[in-house]
């Protein structure tokens, strides 16, 4: 009761917080985006990607096309918080009120064709793409995702792993573990470290997405590649048997988690990792650039990776991507900013210190780590499925439904709870 009472205070806080940040964004970039500032039109790039792990990438990219295009006036408008916890609400707010970015991070999927494609607010770029000769350099799978009734929305500037378990190499070599590849293997792995008293699992649930992203990985590796998309399409039901042994799988596993779990975000929890402090993170390869980042962490020297149970045939895919919204003023800066964003330049300076992958085929592996270089190989045979934390699988409606019911279940964990309002909420998916 004192959670629920916390949760609604700390909602209209953010809430509160959120409209003066978006205030504050505007007055301090100078009113409307794409128009006039006094210093000429402005090029604002909105995304959540700040501090820790996050805007490396982002801000190696900004340096170089700035470099390039001195004339552009770019303004970095990032609004922090995980997975777009904040970013998205303060974006929606600017949406409605007629007053866009020049430019905004939005996921392949769901996210993009379902929300602002579907809502009209979205110009098409199929002319970008011709003229830049892009058809056959991103991958089919991620082109559709981009795509609405025959029409390319955005430019997919990274493709994200969401389905790793990175660990700790010397909590494993010191305990003589190998890494889990089935759930059996997993629970093993676990209880003989819980039994040393090693946290086997950092969790970071302060933004419950983290804990959504670990349930949908479950699922993925109980449902197989083609049920779990079957899960998006009406085709399996939120009241199958595996969904159920899905969410008894995740009940589990809490024993397992860092105590303080709802206290950290995903950064908190993977450096628990980092410095010996927990085994095992399961988090999207994002991770991986804070590892090297910011703890100056050696990729498969201090941290392993491996694909969490049963789906390592499996690529749980997340991609940040780019559109042009309706309604600014600076069209044709933007697009010089998208040919930008989708050349293997760009790409090739960006996912290094992103920890993901490029989207286009054609990039460069010299420029990858070791982590880098297989997960390019991984993504081209693997079984592609989309991430419901990320926004890919289902619409924004469903996806805060499910981080609601996540964060009420990792309290109460009440398996048949969870299940019913997973199948009430389903019905959103049409
Ligand atoms: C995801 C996004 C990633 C990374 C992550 C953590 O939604 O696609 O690029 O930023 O959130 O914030």
């Amino acid at each position: 009761m004192k959670r629920k009472w916390l949760m609604a205070f700390t909602a209209l806080i953010l809430t509160f917080s959120l409209a003066l940040l978006g205030c504050n964004s505007d007055s301090k970039t100078g009113g409307k985006s794409g128009g006039k500032n006094g210093k000429g039109t402005k090029l604002e790039i909105f995304s959540w990607w700040t501090g820790a792990g996050e805007e490396d990438g982002l801000k190696a990219i900004l340096a170089d096309f700035k470099k390039k295009h001195p004339d552009i006036n770019v303004v970095n408008a990032a609004v922090a918080g995980g997975a777009g916890t904040n970013a998205k609400a303060v974006l929606a707010n600017r949406m409605q009120a007629g007053d866009p970015p020049s430019t905004f991070q939005v996921h392949g999927g769901a996210e993009l064709n379902d929300g602002w494609v579907a809502a009209g607010k979205m110009e098409p770029l199929d002319d970008l793409y011709d003229k830049e000769g892009w058809r056959d350099k991103f991958p089919k799978d991620l082109i559709d995702l981009v795509s609405k009734d025959g029409k390319i929305y955005s430019v997919p500037v990274d493709i994200h792993r969401g389905n790793v378990i990175f660990y700790n190499k010397k909590i494993f070599e010191e305990n003589g573990l190998q890494p889990p590849k089935t759930f059996d293997d997993f629970k093993a792995v676990a209880d003989k470290l819980l039994k040393k008293g090693i946290t086997p699992l950092a969790l970071g649930d302060k933004e419950p997405w983290a804990a959504t992203m670990v349930f949908e990985d479950i699922l993925l590796g109980k449902l197989g590649p083609d049920d779990y998309r079957g899960l998006w399409t009406g085709k399996v039901g939120f009241d199958d048997p595996r969904v159920k042994d899905a969410a008894e799988t995740f009940k589990s596993w809490i024993p397992y988690f860092n105590k303080d779990h709802s206290s950290r975000n995903w950064q908190d929890a993977a450096q628990l990792v980092g410095e010996g402090k927990a085994a095992m993170n399961i988090m999207g390869d994002w991770a991986k650039g804070y590892f090297t980042n910011d703890l100056k962490l050696k990729t498969n020297v201090d941290f392993g990776w491996t694909t969490t149970p049963n789906t390592s045939d499996d690529f749980m895919v997340i991609t940040d991507t780019f559109g042009l919204p309706k309604g600014i003023d600076n069209p044709d800066q933007v697009k010089t900013f998208l040919s930008y964003l989708g050349s293997t330049e760009a790409q090739d300076i960006f996912n290094p210190l992103k920890g993901s992958i490029p989207a286009r085929v054609d990039a460069d592996p010299s420029k990858y780590d070791e982590y880098g270089k297989q997960t390019m190989e991984d993504f081209k045979t693997a079984h592609i499925t989309p991430s419901l934390a990320h926004g890919s699988a289902a619409p924004e409606g469903f996806l805060t439904k499910v981080n609601n019911a996540m964060n009420i279940f990792v309290t109460q964990q009440n398996v048949d709870n969870f299940i019913n309002t997973l199948v009430s909420a389903s019905s959103d998916l049409k």
